[in-house]
């Protein structure tokens, strides 16, 4: 967040724009919490975690009423036009906000679920990928020793590309994904595999997933039907949203916020800003986040292939 907080800013300094930092998202829009931005102000971020606009999630904004103030707050301060950095919510926002008002508004794709349609990865997703094979190297030591399955819990709300690229990086088991899980029974499908066959141990990756339950309902089940296994379960939870960004996330932060002005100085309105092949896109608000980012079936086969 912070690489592409300072791209933005710094990119449209550079092409003579003025620049204004909204403090915590469209809140601050809302209760006028907004900063003067120069390039000293983003200097010395892209090496850190987390925000330092600060963020929230912002109910009232989902209200016309919000929006209405929002609107007033932006003419009030003079500001043109929106740049939006963040995930399917936050983009939701500025869809609606620019279809009500006359706003240009470009969004930047920040966040660690990688499930914006139309960019083949989203800022945050790396650095959380990479956090989350640190921990299942570790994980895997007390598997490997005490002969254990472990469920590991990772984020990514309903999508399940942090679960299965993250076991195919670790070299877990196997993974439990929403996108498939309407179809198959996964887990009866595991045991019937014989994911433990050649094994002594085991590592699911488990996505999030309110309704169906995560990684604690896999366990339960698998201590009620498979009272064999000796079972534990890890849910990593915000650690895979925190940290120092990788080389690859700061440079896509870089390209993905630059762009977000150059879009702006083209006169696009309503687009993401993404990249696809190595090459910068600009993706309409209404398929980056109406459209299902789709999971490869390639994906879930090398893992099966290679976890045997
Ligand atoms: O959308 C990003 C995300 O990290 C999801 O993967 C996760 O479910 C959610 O945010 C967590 O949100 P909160 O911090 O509000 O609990």
């Amino acid at each position: 967040m912070n690489a592409a907080i300072r791209a933005v800013t710094r990119a449209a300094i550079f092409n003579g724009l003025e620049v204004k930092g909204i403090c915590r998202g469209y809140r601050g829009l809302i209760t006028n919490e907004i900063l003067e931005f120069k390039s000293q102000n983003v200097s010395n971020i892209i090496q850190m975690g987390g925000t330092i606009l600060k963020t929230a999630r912002c109910k009232e904004f989902t209200t016309p009423e919000g929006r209405k103030t929002a609107y007033d707050v932006m003419k009030q301060q003079g500001i043109d036009a929106l740049v939006v950095i963040g995930g399917d919510g936050s983009l939701t926002g500025a869809r609606i906000f620019a279809q009500e008002y006359d706003v240009p508004c470009i969004g930047v794709p920040g966040t660690i679920d990688n499930d914006l349609y139309g960019t083949d990865s989203t800022i945050g997703y790396d650095t959380a990928l990479n956090t989350i094979l640190e921990a299942v190297d570790k994980i895997r030591d007390t598997a490997t020793s005490h002969d254990r399955l472990f469920f590991v819990e990772v984020m990514g709300r309903d999508a399940g590309f942090l679960a299965l690229n993250g076991a195919i990086a670790a070299g877990a088991e196997a993974a439990i994904i929403p996108e498939f899980d309407t179809k198959v029974d996964q887990l009866e499908e595991l045991i019937k595999n014989g994911f433990r066959k050649s094994k002594n141990s085991s590592i699911v990756l488990v996505a999030e997933n309110e309704t169906r339950g995560g990684a604690m309902h896999y366990a339960k089940r698998v201590k009620n039907e498979y009272p064999q296994y000796d079972v534990r379960v890890i849910i990593l939870g915000h650690v895979q949203r925190g940290g120092r960004p990788t080389a690859y996330d700061r440079i896509l932060a870089s390209r993905l916020g630059a762009a977000a002005i150059d879009a702006l100085r083209e006169d696009q309105r309503n687009v993401m800003t993404g990249i696809n092949n190595d090459e910068i896109v600009y993706v309409p608000f209404s398929k980056a986040i109406k459209k299902n980012k789709p999971m490869k079936k390639e994906l879930v086969n090398v893992l099966k292939t290679l976890s045997i």
